[in-house]
Parts: C-alpha cells; structure tokens; sequence
C-alpha cells in the first residue's frame, strides 16, 4: 500500500517528546508509507480575521495543501492544563478557515504523549471534539496515550520496544481505515 500520512505536532520545544515520537513514525508506519512532518504550529501567527482578509499566511496555506493531499493526518500532542496546547488549536483554528477544508473527510489519528500517568488522554478527548466541526474521520482503537515518556525516549529517540510495538501496531490499523476511505 502506498500511502502518504501528514503529522502535526503540538508541542514546539526541541526536546520534545511528543516531536520524538513523531520523528519514530516514519520508522514504524507500514512499509510504502511516507510521512509528511508539517511545519512547525510556532510558525502560526494568533488567529486574526483581519489578517485573514488579507490573505492566509504562507504557512496556513501550505499546510493545508499538505494536509488536503495526504491519505491521513496524524496529530501528536502534549496535554496542557487538561486540553489541546494553545498553539496547535491556533494552527487548527487557521486551518479550518481555508475554503478548500482539507481536513474534511480526511482520516485523522491522534496520540498523545505526557510525563505524567495518563499520557494526555484529557487532551485526546478535547482534540476529538474539535475536530467533530472540521469533520474528520477520527480513528477511535487502539489509542495511543504514551504516559511517564520521559522514561521511553532516549536523546530524542523512542527507544522503548514495547511503546514502539504498540505504536506500530495502531499504525497498521489506520492503514487499513485510512484505506476505506479511498475514492
Ligand atoms: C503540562 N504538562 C501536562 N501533563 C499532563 O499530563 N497533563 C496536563 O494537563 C499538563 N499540563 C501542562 C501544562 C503546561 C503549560 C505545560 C508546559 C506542561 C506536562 C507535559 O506533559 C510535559 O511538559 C510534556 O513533556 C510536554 O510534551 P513535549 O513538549 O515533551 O512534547
């Protein structure tokens, strides 16, 4: 299967968890996957509708234009104060402005990644609201909730063999959803 997966990361900082994890799935995605890592939600200006009248910024319009081409969008997200980080809400905001609603009917994944025990679960459900309005087809199990990740990352990578199984085998079966929902 060829496929071509868009991933957005909430998190901006360098060390990242959330980006490490994102940097594993080009390594654990199924063979014939590519993986498109979108630019940076820190590129996003605060959502103004007078800046948006006078033409999307160049970032907006090319992330969705890479969001629009990919068979699936993969978001992974920290949790903040029990919802989505602010900037990547920003980054959706502006994106569910452009006229060609990339997102609509795409396959969406989300996972999520904490130091804390429930591996940004609260954020998860909040993601999957929001995206309710863009209508995405989110993918619902296995989730992907990676708590204590501090513990399974090593100088950037997922090192973890068990989380990185347990990714690879979520990838899998979003393959086969994103999958269904080819034309
Ligand atoms: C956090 N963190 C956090 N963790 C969690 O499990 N639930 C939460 O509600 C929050 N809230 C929160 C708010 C703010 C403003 C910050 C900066 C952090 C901790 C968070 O999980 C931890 O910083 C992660 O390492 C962030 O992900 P990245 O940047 O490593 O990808």
């Amino acid at each position: 299967i060829m496929a071509n997966w868009a991933v957005w990361v909430g998190s901006v900082r360098k060390g990242s968890y959330n980006a490490a994890i994102a940097r594993a799935l080009a390594e654990l995605a199924p063979a014939g996957t590519s993986i498109d890592i979108l630019p940076s939600v820190a590129q996003f200006p605060i959502y103004d509708a007078d800046l948006q009248a006078e033409g999307f910024p160049a970032v907006v319009e090319d992330t969705g234009a890479r969001i629009a081409k990919a068979d699936g969008l993969i978001i992974v997200t920290p949790e903040y104060n029990y919802s989505v980080p602010g900037g990547l809400k920003n980054a959706i905001d502006w994106v569910s402005r452009l006229p060609g609603k990339p997102v609509a009917g795409k396959p969406v994944l989300i996972q999520s990644a904490s130091q804390g025990v429930l591996g940004g679960a609260r954020a998860q459900y909040h993601l999957r609201q929001i995206l309710v309005f863009l209508d995405g087809r989110v993918f619902n199990v296995p989730e992907v909730m990676v708590g204590k990740v501090q513990t399974l990352v090593e100088d950037g990578s997922l090192t973890d063999a068990g989380t990185r199984d347990f990714i690879a085998g979520q990838l899998k079966a979003f393959s086969a959803f994103a999958e269904s929902f080819k034309k």
